[in-house]
């Protein structure tokens, strides 16, 4: 495509807009959720992405998919032993994006992410289907991998040592983290690029002990 033609990309958003905003941020978040997976313009509506800085400095994104919001943590399961997972070691802080361009919403979330507990993460393991559990075995996630071939005879191998129907064990180096939240936006496109945004942050004094006290602001678009 020219410069010109990708100058020309763009999109007016709808009339639906945000006025009020209920106190607790998970309400809305649900009910964006919920209308983001019955939507058919939305794929993979629990698609996030979770940005890390590792201790360089270094800032990256990827995709992952959002497995439950427990106690208002945001949880996904990942290795451990990957990029993300050794930047998360390093530097917790993180952000989290759900971009619903099909609606026409943007949810954009900085926390702390933590470990979950063994418990939690040997219980979603267990809920996967067999063949994703013996890919975990067979992926080492982030490390250079010489051949195709390589990685189905890893999954080859361990799909022998757990055949179908048997219990295939959590490797320690897989697991969940949660993302306790410090801000929350949300995002509603407008006309004329008068977009409604609220942001949702940790009262001062109750981020230390882990409150659930927010202020709510209106920003400019
Ligand atoms: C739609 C989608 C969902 C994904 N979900 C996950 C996930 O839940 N966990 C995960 O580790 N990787 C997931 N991935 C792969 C990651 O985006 C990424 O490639 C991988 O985790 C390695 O990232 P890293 O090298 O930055 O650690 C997903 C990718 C896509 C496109």
């Amino acid at each position: 495509m020219s410069r010109a033609e990708i100058a020309a990309m763009r999109r007016s958003y709808g009339e639906v807009g945000l006025d009020e905003v209920p106190a607790d941020p998970f309400h809305l978040f649900g009910d964006w959720l919920n209308a983001a997976h019955s939507n058919p313009s939305i794929v993979e509506a629990n698609a996030m992405v979770l940005s890390t800085v590792d201790h360089l400095g270094e800032i990256t994104s990827r995709t992952v998919l959002l497995k439950g919001v427990t106690n208002n943590n945001f949880i996904f399961f990942t290795n451990y032993g990957s990029r993300k997972g050794q930047a998360i070691h390093s530097q917790p802080k993180v952000s989290l994006l759900f971009p619903w361009f099909g609606m026409e919403r943007q949810v954009s979330i900085t926390g702390i992410a933590d470990q979950v507990s063994e418990s939690e993460s040997d219980e979603y393991f267990a809920s996967r289907p067999w063949g994703h559990q013996i890919g975990t075995w067979a992926s080492r996630q982030t490390n250079p991998l010489a051949s195709r071939e390589e990685l189905e005879d890893r999954w080859k191998a361990a799909a022998e040592k757990w055949p179908e129907g048997s219990h295939v064990p959590r490797p320690s180096h897989w697991g969940g983290y949660c993302v306790q939240p410090t801000s929350i936006e949300f995002w509603q496109g407008r006309y004329s690029r008068l977009h409604d945004r609220f942001i949702y942050q940790r009262s001062s004094d109750q981020e230390a002990v882990g409150g659930t006290e927010w202020e709510i602001a209106r920003l400019y678009p």
